[in-house]
């Protein structure tokens, strides 16, 4: 546990959607930034209840505005484990669905997390997971939710500043958040492949988001000590982090 006088800066919104529409036009001034330089755009993608807004606002301005994701590469934070791309619950679907369906990215430049790799390679994997965006020059931008517990990614409470991409237990209690999007809780993957948080640390910027039942937790992780039982309080070391709340 290290003492940090450091504030991780807050920009707080009225709503949900207010606080999207701010991170999607961060999203889309990098992407056309990137774009005039002829550069790829390399985005580290977060999953779950707090990103519906943005995607949509995402899509939105592929539509309306004529944002276009051709040069996009894209990082997701983690997937359940064990599961199928095509199962319903899984990010694979989560993020088509919302998001890859319906704008031009090119298929080759989405990068997910795979549920259904065979537990004795899953180490190798995650290794070839992680050295695939360093090869791709690292993340440009890293989106972030973050769990009741502070969690980032799916780096649970006690998850070291050290850790990379790999295998995780899942916590009681984000088993019992993520209930909604299963049949029953026993349904609910107890494991899942999530980047590490010296992972999301090499993200050249970070924007974490949270929503209404997240402010307990967004002011612990904002004003408390870095300490492993908060994860997200081990932000307050990345020197260009900005949590985007209601
Ligand atoms: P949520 O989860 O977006 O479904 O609230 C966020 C998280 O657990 O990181």
């Amino acid at each position: 546990m290290v003492d940090s006088f450091e504030k991780i800066p807050v920009e707080i919104y009225p709503s949900a959607q207010d606080g999207s529409r701010y991170v999607a036009e961060e999203i889309a001034r990098l992407i056309r930034e990137k774009q005039q330089k002829k550069e790829k755009c390399v985005l580290g993608m977060a999953t779950g209840g707090t990103p519906i807004y943005l995607d949509a606002e995402l899509v939105r301005m592929h539509k309306e505005e004529g944002l276009s994701f051709k040069n996009v590469i894209t990082f997701n934070l983690d997937e359940y484990y064990p599961i199928e791309k095509k199962a319903f619950q899984s990010y694979w679907s989560f993020m088509h669905r919302h998001l890859f369906d319906h704008i031009d990215i090119d298929p080759a430049n989405i990068h997910i997390p795979d549920g259904s790799w065979p537990k004795e390679d899953v180490k190798k994997y995650c290794a070839a997971y992680e050295a695939t965006f360093e090869e791709a020059g690292g993340i440009d931008l890293q989106i972030l939710g973050i769990g009741l517990n502070g969690h980032i990614g799916f780096n649970e409470p006690g998850s070291s500043i050290i850790s990379k991409t790999r295998l995780i237990n899942l916590d009681n209690t984000t088993r019992i958040a993520n209930t909604y999007e299963f049949e029953n809780i026993s349904k609910v993957p107890r494991l899942a492949i999530t980047m590490g948080i010296s992972t999301i640390l090499k993200a050249k910027r970070i924007l974490l988001m949270g929503w209404g039942q997240k402010s307990a937790i967004i002011a612990r992780s904002v004003d408390g000590n870095v300490s492993e039982h908060v994860p997200a309080s081990i932000l307050q070391q990345h020197t260009d982090c900005t949590f985007v709340v209601d």
